[in-house]
């Protein structure tokens, strides 16, 4: 026991040296982040890292060797997640996480500064809608220095694995390398395929999101999530993977249609329901579009956090899912519906009653549908394949309380009957 005591009170002292080891190694790190900065480097350098990689410790056996080497990406990856640190600017919201770092700048007119706020002199795909007004793409394509633009006809209709085949090839015939980047400018619908491509092209290269609908600043193009539809189901298929940064511009948004804006305030309001009820009083209290930048950096900074505490969506990410499980099943039967109109109606069988009761006028205020001609055994056969689903029964979250959140299985009869609610009507308070 004694001698126990000894040896790890040797780790102790070793423990003690590599901490100061490291802080100096941080200090250097910081230099070399600083002087790539005002020389426009990029922060990864796969040649260096390549090298860095085969370092081994000699002398030792096969297995620290072996260790060692975990040991050294780690410690890379670290280093490149505080150089970013160092080049967040001061009013952006950042997100550390074990796959790297990202980060969210909001700022009204920040399209004009682009190219301070990402590093675009490399080759770089922009990718975009039909939709979305050409100035907004013109505005980025204008900083780079290599742009090749591609344009999809309808992203959400095109969000299939086609789509991501011609991505590819657009990336490959523009002649894309691992230090090349691709650029969405557009709704969730663009941030999803143009991450997802990103994220399989040469195994992942970098990649950024633009946001210009309400509904992708405040929530799709933050968290990593890429994806596409598949076999009917909604985002069956898709990587998780962080884009370098998130430039949210408000300004954008005066082009967006109301409903559009609508659907994208159903998803802050999600947020406000389940975690924030100073945002849901925004919603409550007063017109929702007057706090609309306050709406965004409330529900960016609730969406950050939670993806920060858990990314791959074991724990509390889940609650992010409220109102999605039937959302999803009627989203993938209405295509008429917006995603976020669709998420509206799949919150209100989910809620308590006295949460109902007060979101009946904030529905009306927003024009969201209260309800809506589904037909229950199709959504159900759609739940049935929920990426949710525990043996027979689907996670669901429901909200009893504003600013509370339960997560459950819940059994396709009880959803079922839910669903019904929403088809009679029954749920409009
Ligand atoms: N990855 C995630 O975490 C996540 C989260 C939520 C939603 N999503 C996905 O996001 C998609 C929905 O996103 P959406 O609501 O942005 O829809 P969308 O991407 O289909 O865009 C809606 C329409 O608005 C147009 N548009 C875009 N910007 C505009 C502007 N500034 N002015 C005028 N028109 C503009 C687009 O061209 C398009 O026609 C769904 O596919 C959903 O699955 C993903
Ligand atoms: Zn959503």
């Amino acid at each position: 026991m004694e001698n126990l005591d000894r040896l790890r009170s040797r780790i102790d002292q070793i423990d003690r040296e590599m901490a100061e080891l490291f802080r100096s190694r941080m200090e250097v790190v910081g230099q070399i982040g600083a002087y790539k900065a005002a020389h426009c480097l990029p922060i990864a350098d796969p040649l260096r890292e390549a090298e860095m990689a085969t370092r081994e410790l000699g002398g030792t056996g096969g297995e620290i060797n072996g260790l060692y080497g975990i040991f050294q990406r780690d410690v890379m990856e670290l280093s490149k997640q505080y150089q970013a640190m160092l080049r967040r600017p001061e009013n952006a919201l950042g997100l550390d996480l074990a796959c790297g770092s990202c980060d969210v700048v909001m700022e009204r007119g920040c399209l004009c500064r682009a190219d301070e706020l990402m590093d675009l002199r490399r080759r770089v795909l922009i990718v975009t809608d039909e939709g979305v007004p050409v100035q907004y793409v013109q505005a980025i394509a204008d900083r780079c220095a290599a742009p090749r633009i591609l344009t999809l006809a309808d992203s959400e209709r095109c969000k299939t694995l086609q789509t991501i085949s011609s991505l590819l090839e657009a990336m490959l015939d523009h002649g894309l390398t691992r230090q090349d980047c691709v650029v969405a400018v557009g709704g969730g619908a663009v941030c999803d395929l143009a991450g997802f491509a990103a994220s399989i092209y040469e195994r992942g290269i970098d990649h950024y999101n633009v946001p210009t609908t309400l509904l992708a600043q405040l929530d799709a193009s933050v968290g990593g999530k890429t994806g596409v539809n598949f076999g009917g189901v909604k985002n069956a298929v898709g990587t998780f993977s962080q884009p370098c940064r998130v430039l949210i511009d408000p300004q954008v948004l005066e082009t967006l249609p109301d409903r559009q804006m609508a659907s994208g305030l159903a998803e802050a309001l999600k947020v406000g329901v389940t975690l924030d009820p100073e945002l849901f009083a925004l919603f409550e209290q007063g017109e929702p579009l007057r706090s609309l930048d306050e709406i965004i950096r409330r529900a960016v900074a609730q969406k950050a956090r939670v993806v920060s505490a858990d990314e791959r969506e074991s724990g509390l990410r889940r609650v992010m899912n409220f109102g999605h499980t039937i959302g999803h099943a009627i989203e993938s039967t209405h295509p008429e519906l917006l995603h976020g109109e669709c998420v509206a109606l799949g919150m209100l069988p989910m809620c308590g009653e006295s949460v109902r009761h007060r979101l009946a006028p904030i529905y009306e205020k927003l024009q969201l549908p209260t309800c809506c001609a589904v037909d229950t055994e199709q959504a159900a056969e759609r739940i049935a394949h929920d990426k949710k689903r525990v043996g027979a029964e689907i996670l669901v979250v429901e909200a009893p309380e504003i600013g509370q959140y339960v997560i459950r299985p819940m059994s396709l009869d009880d959803l079922k009957q839910r669903i019904n609610c929403i088809a009679e009507g029954g749920v409009t308070p």
